[in-house]
């Protein structure tokens, strides 16, 4: 097929994710033919950096050598089985590499296939939690500029009125906290504070918090200082609320370590991994949970099935996916990929220096392999994203702007000319606004 018949066909069927199709009247799509590394390249031979990663998924590259190769054996093996009543080597062997690697404490695993799917596990496994002991909690804490996923409960404990307001009449009942808005350890204190008024008042009827570790990523890429995580176990043990870490966005090296509690030395009761954990090859998701969680819902089983944890998605922990989780694990140590990322992470700050001569350019920051800043000026009406993003296609950088906040997320296999022509790219796209 040709590009204009594939963009054709394209928008004769599909109706895409978080799109308005209308834009597509002005907006061409681009159909992708293939990605190597960080590049993608489309049908007119045209090459894109991807310098968000696919919505922050692929962290090692696209068609990554030894992961293609570890899934196409596994193709040949086992395609897909149900987990439940049964099982599979790929997802014992990831389980048990997820165990030695996530915070101690965290010793069982359960596997989902998305993001959001990860977060319905948490949100509803930590309610079921209670209630296997005695208590109903109606309420779940969550912080401004939190983004969770789509699905109703995820979309709950999400801030994201763009996304969320017109559901508002069918959503869970939440509480929410002020977000630390800086990387100050002052701002964090602030809060805490906020948090602490929160649960103080409310704990009897809250079941837990629920953060992202760090960097609120959808949040306009707000980054804040591990002493808020830190503190914020600290509350959830005073006023006995359970935790929720949701790393599916900051896990497996963005934030520079492997997981962002370890930047604050923390455990949380829930974590929740996704995009990265495949290394944005195929749909996975696992929550992390301590045995404490566990041991709640180890119990006779009831026809009424009140205690049991009776929930599954179809797809739950395919093999092909969990290889792929595997290998990508495998990738990271092999090649050291963490430590590399130490000079990139390096090179990136160097390289953001550039933004500084820019009078439009504001609250520049960097959480390891995350880089963003805000473009001062312009109303949301203006759609500067949209043109920045426009922008930068036609220079070879795929970048998608979250409104006047510019972003830099990318594979980890990045090198520092590409580095660098995405910098240019991004200065020359504020320039011409
Ligand atoms: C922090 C966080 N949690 C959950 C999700 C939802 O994941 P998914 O898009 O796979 O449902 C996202 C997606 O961007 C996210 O950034």
């Amino acid at each position: 097929m040709t590009n204009a018949k594939l963009k054709e066909e394209d928008l004769k069927y599909i109706f895409h994710p978080c799109t308005q199709m209308k834009d597509h009247e002005r907006l061409p799509l681009i159909p992708i033919k293939s990605g190597n590394g960080v590049m993608l390249e489309d049908f007119d031979g045209n090459k894109y950096i991807d310098a968000i990663s696919s919505w922050w998924v692929n962290t090692l590259g696209h068609s990554n050598k030894y992961i293609n190769e570890k899934i196409k054996a596994q193709l040949d093996t086992l395609e897909h089985v149900l987990l439940a009543g049964f099982t599979h080597e790929p997802a014992i062997k990831l389980s048990k590499k997820l165990v030695e690697l996530t915070p101690k404490g965290l010793d069982k695993v359960f596997f989902a296939d998305n993001g959001s799917s990860g977060i319905e596990v948490a949100l509803k496994m930590a309610f079921h939690y209670y209630s296997n002991k005695g208590e109903q909690r109606e309420y779940f804490v969550s912080l401004s500029g939190s983004y969770h996923g789509e699905t109703i409960g995820a979309l709950s404990v999400s801030d994201m009125g763009l996304y969320k307001d017109v559901y508002n009449p069918i959503l869970i009942k939440t509480l929410q906290a002020k977000s630390p808005q800086n990387q100050t350890i002052e701002e964090a204190k602030f809060a805490l504070d906020d948090m602490e008024n929160i649960l103080k008042l409310n704990h009897k009827n809250i079941v837990s918090v629920i953060v992202e570790p760090l960097v609120q990523c959808a949040g306009n890429m707000n980054m804040y200082h591990p002493v808020y995580l830190n503190g914020l176990r600290s509350l959830c043990d005073k006023y006995d609320v359970l935790l929720i870490a949701d790393e599916v966005a900051v896990g497996f090296g963005r934030t520079g370590k492997l997981f962002a509690c370890e930047l604050a030395g923390i455990t949380p009761d829930f974590m929740v991994l996704s995009k990265g954990l495949t290394a944005g090859y195929l749909p996975l998701s696992v929550v992390m949970l301590t045995n404490t969680i566990y041991d709640m819902f180890y119990c006779e089983y009831d026809t009424k099935g009140a205690k049991s944890f009776l929930h599954s998605h179809s797809y739950t922990g395919n093999p092909l996916s969990v290889t792929a989780a595997i290998a990508g694990l495998e990738f990271l140590e092999n090649e050291n990929i963490l430590q590399k990322n130490q000079d990139t992470i390096e090179f990136i700050r160097e390289q953001s220096l550039r933004l500084k001569e820019l009078v439009s350019v504001t609250n520049i920051r960097q959480q390891g392999m995350i880089f963003a800043f805000d473009v001062l000026g312009y109303k949301s009406e203006d759609r500067i994203g949209l043109r920045i993003y426009e922008f930068a296609l036609k220079h070879g950088v795929l970048i998608r702007p979250l409104g006047n906040v510019v972003y830099f997320m990318p594979p980890y296999v990045i090198k520092n000319d590409e580095i660098i022509k995405v910098f240019d790219v991004m200065i020359d796209a504020v320039l011409s606004l």
